[in-house]
């Protein structure tokens, strides 16, 4: 035999010489959940190890990741059932808990990157991404409300919008209001094909923001299919997207690679809710050994060619580095 690949892996020297995937907490993005009031943390039933925090301690669980080289983090608010209506008018009124929650984050940390969510679904009472009539949703009258909704979290400081509605046009319309409005440092971060997903069950518990009625099948992308992600790529491409995101990760890999081999911007990985969920599962009955296949499934996102995940993980595995 002339040739061994055996060689190439003969000590773990010579098997990190070769390693062509390195996984680094500068690629991770920690999304974490937002309450209003004090003092309070609690623990998401159907996803160990991830809390609802009030402001008072994000603030510390933010610090804590920092010193862990945690610098990234998408928050997503909890609203209860009283203040959501139709409209989703708590998701820019500028009294509200999370852009209060927003400014405060950005005052104490300025140098970390904060990112926020854009999609009605936290704040309706219909639970669905845009704005219900008859049982359909409206795609342009929902633009407005998203626009509005960029606007006041732009004014809060955040970094990155990360619009996660799927409605036709929305980065274009959000682009443009943010740089009239003088926020052409705001960068977006689009949900470009994001899918109909099972996997996004226990976030939907964490937020209490499943849809009231039917699925979201009208603007979330079939599992099924591969071309539609390139036609919103495209979109997202002409509309200033500053980067494209594939969501759920693990189930879509081939997503991310092709995006990844077909547009020049960052690509970005949703490790979701259900992802994470699993391997806990599956660990507190002993059956997956948690590090090893946390790192497995990390490493698969960016080996892929997504250079940004965002995980439920980042903290985890920002400890294991340390
Ligand atoms: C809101 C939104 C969802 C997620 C991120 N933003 C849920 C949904 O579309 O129903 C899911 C994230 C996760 O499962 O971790 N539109």
């Amino acid at each position: 035999m002339l040739r061994r690949p055996r060689r190439n892996r003969k000590s773990e020297a010579v098997r990190n010489l070769i390693e062509e995937t390195s996984l680094s907490v500068n690629d991770l993005i920690f999304p974490m959940f937002l309450v209003e009031g004090q003092g309070k943390k609690i623990e998401v039933d159907s996803m160990p190890g991830i809390y609802r925090f009030s402001i008072d301690t994000m603030l510390s669980e933010i610090e804590a990741c920092m010193k862990l080289g945690v610098m990234s983090f998408d928050v997503f608010p909890a609203y209860p059932e009283n203040l959501k209506d139709a409209m989703a008018s708590e998701s820019y009124n500028p009294e509200t808990f999370y852009l209060k929650g927003l400014r405060e984050i950005k005052k104490n940390f300025p140098e970390l990157c904060l990112m926020s969510d854009v999609a009605m679904d936290p704040y309706s009472s219909d639970g669905h991404d845009g704005i219900v009539k008859d049982g359909k949703i409206l795609n342009d009258e929902t633009l407005e409300v998203l626009s509005r909704m960029s606007l006041a979290q732009a004014d809060a400081g955040v970094d990155i919008i990360g619009p996660s509605d799927m409605m036709d046009g929305r980065v274009g319309f959000i682009r443009e209001a943010l740089d009239e409005h003088g926020f052409t440092d705001t960068s977006i971060m689009s949900y470009t094909a994001k899918y109909a997903s099972a996997f996004y069950g226990p976030f939907r518990d964490a937020l209490d923001s499943a849809p009231k009625f039917g699925d979201k099948k009208t603007y979330q992308m079939n599992p099924a299919n591969v071309q539609e992600a390139l036609i919103e790529a495209d979109l997202d491409m002409e509309e200033g997207a500053d980067f494209l995101m594939v969501k759920p990760a693990l189930a879509y890999l081939d997503i991310i690679k092709l995006l990844h081999d077909n547009y020049p911007l960052p690509i970005a990985a949703y490790n979701v809710s259900g992802e994470y969920s699993m391997l806990k599962a599956s660990a507190q009955k002993g059956w997956l050994e948690n590090d090893r296949a946390m790192v497995e499934m990390l490493t698969s996102i960016k080996r892929s060619g997504a250079k940004i995940i965002l995980t439920y993980f980042a903290k985890e595995f920002a400890i294991l580095k340390s």
